[in-house]
């Protein structure tokens, strides 16, 4: 009766089970994959947020398929604060970074093509691919994507900084990047939902305001103002001038398809992105703060590396190869009711790999940081 689509295996992996069991039984799990950032308590100015989604224009519903003038000015702004001219134009506003995926695989792709996909990242991309009858071909992050390419090939995916591995797009593989594209007339589409989560000094830039070939660079106020709840992102359109215009004239018609984001959502975006350096600030401070507990409780084990990192909310833990990536993160949780994904699901295939989200309560991520430790120096000695 079912499409096909949606033949994944819904069963639940016994990771999940085993914390549903712990959670059933009321027992205090210390969840390190905690990524929603309106439940870690940081300061937010509420007062500010909420008059922001209360604006007295509200009543009208009057929708543009790009999205209201003034949210799209405001994000044109936004990208003008680091030097790229994105016009108002060519903006088009999306109900979350899902949903901009989602508009662009029904721009670029006929069911059975494909798209590039860097390995390891983030697993929601398999899914969103397969929801509109596309096939993913993995590219791994260490060698880049290499000629020749396979057949169907409609468009690059990047993620900039990757999630999970916080590494920006370098010069040498943008350049590549760009190259690829132009050679076999593929769309590049560049994630930047952490663009603005540096951690290194001099982070390569912006994909955005490109001349040449077709690149969407996505955002949105989920990781720039933190605000998921809001459900607004944003898909920003740069390169030939008339490739942008076919594009979007077709984003235009697929969005007025759905018109789904919200008059009050779009409408607050010009006083969120004013708060969002603010918010950010907070956040950072947090990223580094855990960071700084993670790394000066490694120092103690030799047995665990931290993978180098320059940006984004994760940190991957290379971990002793005496079990899987699966079976560690199994054993956290039943022996030291520390909850953490394993790098398996992002597509760290061969090593045993963790991944920790580095936004958790930071009395939470130093007991959980040395419950872990703790438990590997106990299993490997
Ligand atoms: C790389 C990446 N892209 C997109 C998203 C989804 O963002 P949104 O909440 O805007 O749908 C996430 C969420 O974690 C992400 O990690």
């Amino acid at each position: 009766m079912f499409s096909s689509r949606l033949d994944w295996g819904l069963e639940q992996n016994p990771l999940w089970q085993e914390l549903s069991r712990k959670r059933a039984a009321g027992e205090t799990v210390l969840d390190l994959t905690e990524s929603n950032p309106t439940k870690v308590g940081l300061d937010y100015p509420e007062r500010e947020i909420l008059a922001s989604l209360a604006d007295p224009r509200v009543s009208t519903y009057a929708p543009d398929p790009r999205g209201w003038i003034s949210a799209r000015e405001a994000i044109s702004e936004y990208y003008s604060t680091f030097g790229k001219h994105v016009p108002s134009s060519n903006i088009v506003l999306t109900a979350g970074t899902s949903e901009a995926y989602g508009f662009l695989f029904k721009l670029l792709c006929d069911a059975g093509d494909r798209v590039l996909v860097p390995k390891p990242s983030y697993p929601l991309f398999d899914f969103l691919l397969s929801l509109d009858n596309v096939e993913a071909v993995a590219y791994s992050n260490d060698t880049g994507v290499f000629e020749p390419l396979p057949e169907r090939c409609r468009a690059i995916l990047a993620v900039h900084p990757n999630n999970p591995t916080g590494i920006y797009v370098h010069e040498d593989e943008a350049r590549r990047l760009h190259g690829l594209s132009a050679r076999h007339g593929l769309a590049l589409i560049v994630d930047e939902v952490f663009l603005d989560y540096a951690l290194v000094d001099d982070p390569p830039p912006s994909f955005a305001g490109a001349s040449k070939g077709l690149v969407f660079t996505l955002s949105g106020l989920s990781k720039l103002a933190a605000l998921p709840q809001v459900k607004l992102s944003w898909i920003a359109v740069s390169g030939a001038p008339e490739l942008c215009r076919d594009a979007l004239d077709r984003l235009e018609t697929i969005s007025d398809t759905y018109l789904s984001v919200s008059t009050a959502a779009q409408l607050a975006v010009p006083r969120l992105l004013a708060l969002a350096p603010s918010i950010r600030r907070g956040l950072n401070d947090r990223i580094r703060h855990n960071l700084s507990t993670l790394r000066l409780a490694v120092e103690h084990s030799p047995e665990v590396t931290l993978l180098p990192l320059e940006g984004g909310w994760y940190q991957t833990l290379r971990l002793p190869a005496i079990a899987t990536s699966e079976s560690w993160a199994l054993d956290f949780l039943k022996k030291a009711s520390v909850y953490l994904h394993p790098g398996l699901y992002f597509g760290f295939e061969t090593e045993a790999c963790c991944v920790v989200s580095l936004i958790v309560d930071p009395s939470v991520f130093r007991e959980a940081t040395h419950r872990m430790l703790r438990r590997i120096a106990d299993r490997i000695n």
